[in-house]
């Protein structure tokens, strides 16, 4: 559904990967994995289309998004929820923070706008915060979340927009067992409901925990994607294995 092919992407001088690929189908969750700094940021804001890619590709249902007007590309944007590193909520209530992606996508034209109707804003807005455990949280000002409940509000909040895919970056790096929990469920219900999940961690536990396929990106290369059981029994590739075994040291 989204995929990069053969994509380059670098910051100045500093090239952060190139010739990398990796796609995401519908009710899949596919891990990425790597070292901090290797660019597993850079990579999901190019999948976000926020990041413009050097070389290679980015599609959309087979349609290169780079190469459409901008009107298109924001469309197609707008089917792809990004979760970020950092939760960053609006100083207002919970429920008028999660409320703001339907928001915008209630301008949308076609089959969202005949799904608000029938089951409701306020509905999907309880809904989403349902599925990370922050229902009784709907009148609270954001201000007085916990790191923890802020990125749980900040995964509904990307839920109740009805994504086709899902894009998270590090959702549980600061959170306890806890809310690890509550976000691991909740990216399963995600995948239950047929959304594409991508999501970047340090954590290579719940990359095998959550993910269909798990790619590792080292030193500006996937060096290897394979189904998450395979991965970590048996990888194909040197790296991949002194990576996961813990010999590569960064
Ligand atoms: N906007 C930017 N301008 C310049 N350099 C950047 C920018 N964003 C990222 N970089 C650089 O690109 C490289 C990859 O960064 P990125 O944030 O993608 O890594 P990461 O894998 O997400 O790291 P972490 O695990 O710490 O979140 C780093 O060297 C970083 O300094
Ligand atoms: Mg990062």
């Amino acid at each position: 559904m989204l995929r990069v092919a053969g994509a380059a992407q670098s910051f100045g001088d500093e090239q952060v990967f190139e010739r990398l690929s990796l796609g995401v189908d519908a009710g899949e969750v596919v891990a990425v994995i790597g070292p901090s700094g290797v660019g597993k940021t850079t990579l999901l804001r190019t999948l976000a289309l926020s990041l413009e890619p050097d070389e290679g590709t980015v599609t959309v249902d087979g349609t290169d998004a780079w190469a459409v007007d901008d009107a298109e590309r924001l469309s197609m944007r707008r089917r792809v929820g990004m979760v970020f590193q950092e939760a960053s909520l609006f100083d207002a209530p919970v429920a008028r923070n999660v409320a703001y992606g339907l928001r915008v996508r209630r301008s949308w034209p076609d089959r969202l706008r005949s799904l608000v109707r029938s089951a409701g804003p306020a509905d999907a807005v309880r809904e989403s915060l349902a599925v990370v455990g922050m229902a009784e949280a709907t009148c609270r000002p954001a201000a007085s979340l916990s790191g923890g409940e802020a990125q749980r509000v900040s995964f509904a909040r990307a839920l109740a927009y009805d994504p086709d895919v899902l894009l998270l970056d590090e959702p549980t790096s600061d959170l306890d067992p806890r809310n690890t929990d509550v976000i691991e469920e909740a990216v399963e219900e995600a995948r239950d409901r047929g959304i594409g999940v991508v999501v970047a961690t340090h954590d290579m536990h719940q990359a095998e925990r959550v993910a269909d396929r798990v790619a590792v990106l080292l030193d500006g290369r996937i060096t290897e994607t394979a189904p998450a059981d395979v991965l970590f029994e048996d990888p194909s590739d040197e790296r991949t294995r002194q990576f996961i075994s813990g010999e590569l040291v960064y």
